[in-house]
């Protein structure tokens, strides 16, 4: 069975594009209700410990030199077959792949600098969640 929640950041760039507004619109306008948020800054480690699973990737560097370059907004989301929800809505990796209408067509700069982190599992929501949040920050 699929859960009901998943975890996001708005990334630096579209922190520093001014897209918090636009993107928490478009979240609440496709039925996610937010039931934790953080505006907050990454540090390197943190980051790399966010994206641990692509330390062997070539853009692993770039990956982690970005996500702590400025400020991001983590956020649960609560919806019904929430993380697939929101993979479809914020659309591919790569901003030029991305079907129109989503996040990351309309707001991303490019495939590393792509305006928003999805979760890919209910398992990596959950733990992505508790990296970011501890109990008493949520309001489910
Ligand atoms: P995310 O985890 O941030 O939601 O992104 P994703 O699932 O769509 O993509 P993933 O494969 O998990 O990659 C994580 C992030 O690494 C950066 N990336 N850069 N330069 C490149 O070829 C490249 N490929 C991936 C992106 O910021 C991507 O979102
Ligand atoms: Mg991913």
């Amino acid at each position: 069975m699929s859960g009901n929640r998943t975890f996001t950041m708005i990334k630096p760039d579209a922190v520093g594009d001014g897209h918090i507004g636009a993107i928490l619109h478009r979240i609440n306008e496709n039925g996610f209700k937010i039931v934790a948020m953080k505006y907050t800054k990454l540090s390197a480690e943190k980051a790399g410990e966010f994206y641990a699973i692509h330390r062997e990737r070539p853009f692993f560097g770039e990956l982690v030199a970005f996500m702590s370059s400025g400020p991001i907004v983590a956020v649960i989301l609560e919806k019904e077959n929430a993380v697939q929800s929101f993979r479809t809505l914020i659309g591919a990796t790569n901003p030029a792949e991305a079907a129109p209408g989503t996040i990351r067509a309309d707001f991303a700069r490019n495939i590393g600098e792509n305006a928003v982190h999805g979760s890919d599992s209910d398992e990596n929501a959950q733990i992505e969640s508790s990296f970011h949040f501890s109990g008493t920050e949520i309001f489910g």
